[in-house]
């Protein structure tokens, strides 16, 4: 194996996708953890919505958006997956224009009801991004995994990596609580379990989501993003999201956390409060003090970080996977991407 990644989520997925393709011999070890990111996220691609502010991350993720119709394309045309790719544009209902940083375009009440009726009357108009959208991060996980077996990579999977070892400035092996694993080179993309292999500050921030069902051809036309988000599937299921807690790997839905879901997305589609309730979950986002990614280089020089990605990780797979890609078959790590490198926080970076 020419590199072994840690971590088989959304990401740990797409570099492999990216690496196979370029003739490496590439092996995944991934573990059986609870909520992570890939499976509970909504596949949200939303750069505007999220209001990010200008500079690099927000180039970082408009970059990748751009990429995600050709990714898809060539990642459903490999494998005769849907992703349920959808660029369907997200609405972001506001009571007033207040300022932010406002990408899209502003709709008023009668443009609002236009895109979506039976939004809830506070709103006076809305923030409009006709190219942000979604995909569904499980179908687009199934695609990923599924591609990554045919170009040859290797699973070893429901292996919990349970430490890193190093000596003299190289990683030497990988330790699961089954056997260990060589490789010449290492990418970590562990995600909010991070922490746990080395001191990186790479934390879980809990999200409790729960999905609705639409009944037949009165889902909405696109995704709603105000005090909750609102993402229609083409199947009439609304995935709804999503709390943020800081309160570590604590599992499980909470009756606190539905309330106050339900109760932000009635205030924003009153009509949803009669839909039947499908399914619940949570799971957690990797976050960073700064909530920006950790891609590059690390202190060893055969380990390369991608992890970190908080609440855009579905969105920044493609470019994040075409950055580590190009990076290990030998271009430098760009410049402008050094916001992103592990240094900027204090300390020396320490295997557990
Ligand atoms: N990207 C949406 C969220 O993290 O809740």
């Amino acid at each position: 194996m020419d590199i072994l990644i840690i971590g088989g989520g959304i990401i740990g997925l797409s570099v492999a996708v990216a690496l196979a393709k370029t003739q490496h011999r590439v092996g995944i070890v991934t573990g059986d953890f609870p909520g992570t990111a890939a499976h509970a996220a909504a596949g949200m691609l939303a750069p505007g919505a999220e209001q990010l502010p200008p500079g690099g991350m927000r180039d970082l993720c408009q970059a990748s958006l751009q990429r995600y119709p050709d990714w898809i394309a060539e990642l459903e045309a490999a494998t005769g997956r849907s992703t349920g790719y959808w660029l369907c544009g997200i609405l972001s209902p506001a009571t007033a224009q207040t300022p932010g940083h406002h990408t899209g375009i502003w709709l008023n009440r009668p443009e609002l009801d236009q895109h979506q009726p039976g939004l809830s009357k506070q709103f006076s108009g809305g923030w409009w991004y006709p190219d942000n959208g979604q995909v569904d991060n499980r179908l687009l996980t199934q695609a990923l995994r599924q591609a990554a077996q045919s170009l040859g990579v290797s699973f070893f999977s429901h292996e919990n990596v349970v430490r890193i070892e190093q000596a003299h400035g190289q990683i030497t092996q990988v330790i699961t609580h089954q056997t260990s694993h060589q490789a010449e080179h290492y990418i970590l993309a562990t995600g909010a379990w991070t922490h746990k292999l080395l001191s990186l500050p790479v934390y879980p921030r809990k999200g409790q989501m729960l999905a609705l069902q639409a009944p037949p051809g009165l889902g909405l036309n696109q995704v709603i993003f105000a005090d909750a988000y609102l993402v229609p599937r083409r199947d009439g299921r609304l995935v709804v999201g999503a709390t943020s807690e800081d309160v570590g790997f604590q599992e499980g839905v909470t009756a606190d956390g539905l309330l106050s879901l339900l109760q932000r997305a009635i205030a924003t589609y009153p009509a949803l409060a009669a839909w039947p309730v499908i399914e619940t979950w949570w799971g957690y986002r990797p976050v960073t003090p700064d909530e920006l990614p950790i891609l590059g280089p690390s202190p060893w020089e055969n380990l390369t970080l991608a992890t970190g990605h908080y609440r855009n990780g579905i969105l920044l797979a493609p470019i994040t996977a075409e950055l580590i890609s190009n990076y290990l078959n030998g271009h430098p790590w760009p410049q402008e991407l050094s916001f992103c490198r592990w240094e900027r926080f204090s300390g020396n970076l320490e295997l557990w």
